[in-house]
Formats: structure tokens, sequence, C-alpha cells
């Protein structure tokens, strides 16, 4: 906990415990971390790979928090986070972003050690004031990035979370802990650990931070939220869903029924369990469900019936097993209070009891 002291350094904005929107990509665009950093988190905006329309999300989320940006002491920093997704992105171009917006946060994800240390260096070099923040699974991930990279923040991802993330994973309930040993055998004390994966109220952040993290992040809580750039057939499944384990189902089914499935074989993703992965389990084959899905889909016939399955049977909705939680719409700066103020009643609630 000592260690989330150095997010108000370069956060001055943020108040603690430190909370974080996931950057989605497609869902998290400006409207939604705009609102979270108002709120007094970190906002952040998910990966795009079209550069000009991450830049107009950047030039909104500039207007927009002018007034927040002129009290800074670099009033030219963007009090954001922006996602990049890194396997397959091409650096100079990202970095040439970086440099014109000057972003608080760049948050890494989905790569080899070595591009994340390639990446690490470019984007201190061409926006010095920008933090890198790296997403990771497993230990031995967190210790090669730590040693290789050693970025500003390293958010470890729990098996509970939302989306893409590595097939073999724990909870962050072993993760967290094993890897803040394995630094302090290390002798690393200076990388603040952050939670990701199943934490949706007051209860999951409480225990994350007690699990020995500097701040929490959330994706699937905003998914429910109004700022999030979702459809509403995505949005009511996420709200009707319940029993998150059993709702939802780690596998690399949900990328491959649209066709071939560019994801390194370590990684798979965590969606709501749809039609077609139960069919799948059942036996039958992806290519069978690809070509069932692809005459739907060219058929005038059948689009209706395409349509009515394009819920939850057909989509691919990335949620985690905080899911079952998720009861109602809100709006993402209450999410953020309602979180940070619960965290706070229920770790003393926690201390009380002892
Ligand atoms: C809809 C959705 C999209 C996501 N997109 C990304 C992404 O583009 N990049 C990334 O690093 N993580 C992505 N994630 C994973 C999050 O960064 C984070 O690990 C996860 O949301 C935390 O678990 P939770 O969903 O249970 O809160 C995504 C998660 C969801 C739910």
């Amino acid at each position: 906990m000592a260690l989330a002291a150095s997010f108000k350094r370069y956060l001055p904005w943020t108040q603690t415990p430190l909370i974080i929107n996931a950057p989605m990509s497609g869902v998290a665009t400006s409207d939604l971390a705009v609102a979270v950093t108002r709120a007094g988190g970190l906002g952040q905006i998910g990966f795009m790979d079209n550069m000009r329309a991450l830049s107009s999300q950047l030039e909104t989320v500039r207007h927009e928090l002018q007034d927040l940006m002129a009290s800074l002491s670099d009033p030219q920093q963007l009090p954001i986070g922006v996602g990049v997704i890194v396997y397959g992105s091409p650096l100079g171009d990202w970095m040439q972003l970086f440099a014109t917006y000057k972003p608080a946060v760049a948050w890494l994800s989905f790569a080899s050690t070595e591009d994340l240390r390639v990446w690490t260096e470019a984007i201190r070099y061409s926006s010095p004031a920008t933090k890198v923040w790296i997403q990771l699974g497993c230990v031995r991930d967190a210790l090669d990035v730590a040693k290789a990279c050693h970025p500003d923040a390293m958010v470890l991802q729990g098996s509970d979370a939302g989306g893409h993330g590595l097939a073999k994973g724990a909870s962050i309930i072993s993760l967290i802990p094993e890897v803040a040993d394995a630094l302090e055998e290390l002798e690393i004390k200076d990388i603040p650990l952050i939670a990701a994966g199943g934490i949706v109220d007051g209860r999951g952040s409480a225990a994350a931070l007690a699990l020995g993290a500097s701040g929490v992040v959330m994706g699937t809580r905003f998914l429910a939220a109004t700022e999030a750039r979702i459809p509403n057939v995505y949005r009511d499944a996420i709200l009707q869903a319940s029993d998150g384990g059993e709702a939802t189902a780690r596998s690399r089914i949900f990328d491959e029924i649209w066709g071939p499935n560019f994801w390194p074989q370590k990684y798979d993703g965590r969606c709501l369990r749809n039609k077609f992965y139960d069919q799948h389990m059942a036996g039958v084959p992806i290519n069978n469900i690809r070509s069932w899905l692809s005459s739907v889909m060219n058929s005038e016939e059948e689009k209706g019936e395409a349509k009515e399955l394009m819920g939850q049977d057909m989509g691919s909705i990335w949620a985690g097993t905080g899911v079952g939680l998720i009861k109602r719409l809100g709006n993402a700066g209450d999410f953020v209070r309602e979180v940070r103020e619960d965290t706070g009643k229920r770790l003393t609630r926690a201390t009380l009891s002892l």
C-alpha cells in the first residue's frame, strides 16, 4: 500500500484507493475515460488500430478535460491512460501519438518481454512524462518484465478477468502475493502492483488491497456504465447474467468462430457463454460452426434468424466472472465513487472484526 502514494505524484487528481477503468478495446472511449478521471480515478481509452480515430478521441479528451489539465504542473499532459495491444502494432505511429498527446499512462499488454522492453524504452524517449504500465497474467512473465523493463506499475490480470488473457492463469488471490514475494526476493521494491480480474465492487476492491495491490482495475463493471460504447443487446446480456463462473467461460473459441484466430496460442479470453461455445463443447467442429454462420450471414432469408441470435447467442461478449454481481446501469463516475467509498468501509469493518 505504501507504493500507492507514488501514483499521487504523477496522477495528482486521483483519490485513494486508485480506481482505474480497463482500456477495453472498442468499449472504453473518451466518454468513459473522461467520466472516470473526473471522478478521481484514472480514465483510460482502449486500444484502437486506427490512429486517426484514436487521435480524434484524444482531442475530445483534451477539450473536455481542459480545466483539469490547466491545474496540472504539466498542462500539456493528458490526464488519462491509453491502452496498446502491443502484439502487431506499429511502434513508430504510436510513438508519434504519445509524443503529441503525452497521456499520463501508456498501458501495454499482450506481447513478448522483448517487445515490451523495446516499447517501454521508446515511450520513455518519445514522451518522458508518460508512465508505462504493463498488464501481465503470471509470475514468470511479471518477473521477466520487472527485470527487463522496470515498468512504473504492473497490472496483474487474474483468471477471473473479462476479455483476453493468459490461458493458464491464476486468480488474483494467489497471483498478487506470489508476484509480490518473488519481486521481494529479487529486491525489486518500487514497482506497484495493480489488481485486475473479477473486481466489481468495494468488497473485491478491499480484498485486492488486502492482497497487496496498490490500485484496482475494473473492466466488466464499466460495461454497465452509460458512458461505455456497447450495443444495448450486449449491455442487457451483462445485466441479466448471474452466477459468473457458470455464465462465462475462458476459451479460444470466441475468437475462432469468426475465422482464423490471430491471438498467440498462450492467450484465450473470458466471454459470456454463447450458443457456439456450448455447441463446440458438445463436439460440433469449429468448421461446421463457421460454415453455418457464414451461410446465415449471407442469406437474405436467414438474416432474420441471424438478427435474433445476434445477442448473447452469436456475439462474443467479453466479460469477467464478476458479471453476476452487476445488476444495474449507472454512471461511470458514480461507480468509481461508490467503489472507492465502500472499499474504505469494508476494510474498516474487516479490521474491527479481528
Ligand atoms: C470488453 C473487454 C475488452 C477488453 N479489452 C482489453 C484490451 O483491449 N486491452 C487489454 O489490455 N485488456 C483488455 N481487457 C481486459 C482488461 O484489461 C482487464 O484485465 C479486465 O477487464 C479485468 O477484469 P474484469 O473485467 O473482471 O474487471 C478487456 C476486458 C473486457 C471485459
